[in-house]
């Protein structure tokens, strides 16, 4: 067997997902036409041409006119089913999305219709398929603290949905620590806290995650190789980092798959998994990701397992689904 069916063999989970980065071109175009909604693009391929990206804000500006054609729950169900039957077809089996409240409540569309439509899909794939999933809000940090407690006010009725809170968009000049309060709000509610952190940011942007928001995971956390005290910390806290290889190569945060962060961490012994990010913008599923990881930079067998295995460790599914999947 080679690596590559291996690689779509092997049951996995995602942990780094947002259910707003797998619209697909034709599904937005098909959307907008449904919702009577003018997009920017006259055609798919002038679309997919706009998909060429130096660095995170460039892509975060196609990905806010991108989602901007959601309106209805069905909106949001049909979204989240099709990502959810692609990546079932590549033997994933529990997948932990984000949404951004926020990036829809600002165009008028109610919190309800959001995570009603994200939720019945995933309560489907759950029933037809027994792919386990949790949902995370994540907040828009390039917003003010303000705007994520008032987002977490609406998200109050439906706690029961939703396993933990993020925080994604501008990494740079949006420390962790400018939402350390909304946080511990979260926490207080019992709610699981990840953030995006060292993807573009310094590595103090990690530390910032750790000590002041208590973070359960980290998201990218690619920079925080660059402090060895750092890397022991997250090694002693046990936390999984949540990598995103063809995202960090489409937003130019690596130059090439080579020499990819992914593998330092796994030799360095740090609980690294691999995840899409945004795939209908980066170019790859789940899969995908694999598979150029495989091609470039020389990954082995048993770093493949591990892969696989981290994948569900660090999760947050219980302790006894876990082991079922072990
Ligand atoms: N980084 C930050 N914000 C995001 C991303 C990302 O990779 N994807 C969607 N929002
Ligand atoms: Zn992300």
């Amino acid at each position: 067997e080679t690596l590559m069916t291996l690689a779509e063999k092997m049951p996995k989970t995602e942990l780094h997902l947002h259910i707003e980065g797998t619209f697909e071109p034709e599904q937005m175009f098909a959307l907008a036409e449904r919702n009577q909604i003018p997009l920017k693009y006259s055609t798919v391929e002038d679309l997919k041409a706009a998909y060429q990206f130096t660095n995170l804000q460039d892509f975060l500006d196609l990905y806010y006119q991108g989602m901007s054609v959601l309106l209805k729950e069905a909106d949001f169900y049909d979204l989240t089913m099709a990502y959810l039957t692609k990546v079932h077809q590549e033997n994933v089996v529990h997948v932990e999305i984000f949404f951004d409240p926020q990036g829809h409540l600002s165009r008028g569309v109610d919190f309800e219709p959001q995570i009603s439509g994200i939720y019945k899909a995933l309560k489907e794939a759950e029933e037809q398929w027994g792919m386990t999933s949790k949902l995370i809000m994540s907040f828009l940090r390039h917003l003010s603290e303000d705007s994520a407690f008032e987002t977490l006010e609406l998200a109050k009725p439906y706690l029961d949905w939703i396993d933990g809170v993020g925080l994604d968009s501008s990494e740079i000049g949006h420390p962790p620590e400018k939402f350390a309060r909304v946080f511990k709000a979260c926490q207080e509610l019992g709610l699981k806290v990840t953030a995006h952190a060292g993807e573009e940011g310094p590595a103090d942007y990690v530390w910032q995650a750790i000590d002041l928001i208590q973070v359960d995971r980290i998201d990218h956390g690619n920079r925080a190789l660059e402090d060895e005290q750092l890397v022991k910390q997250i090694k002693a806290r046990n936390l999984t980092l949540t990598v995103c290889p063809l995202s960090n190569l489409k937003l130019c945060v690596v130059d090439d798959l080579t020499d990819h962060p992914i593998k330092h961490m796994l030799k360095l012994g740090l609980n690294a998994t691999v995840n899409s990010d945004d795939p209908a913008y980066f170019g790859g599923y789940m899969v995908d990701n694999y598979h150029a990881l495989i091609k470039e930079s020389d990954l082995s067998k048993a770093e493949l397992h591990q892969l696989a295995k981290n994948s569900i460790v660090g999760s947050w599914m219980s302790a006894d689904t876990k082991q079922r999947h072990l």
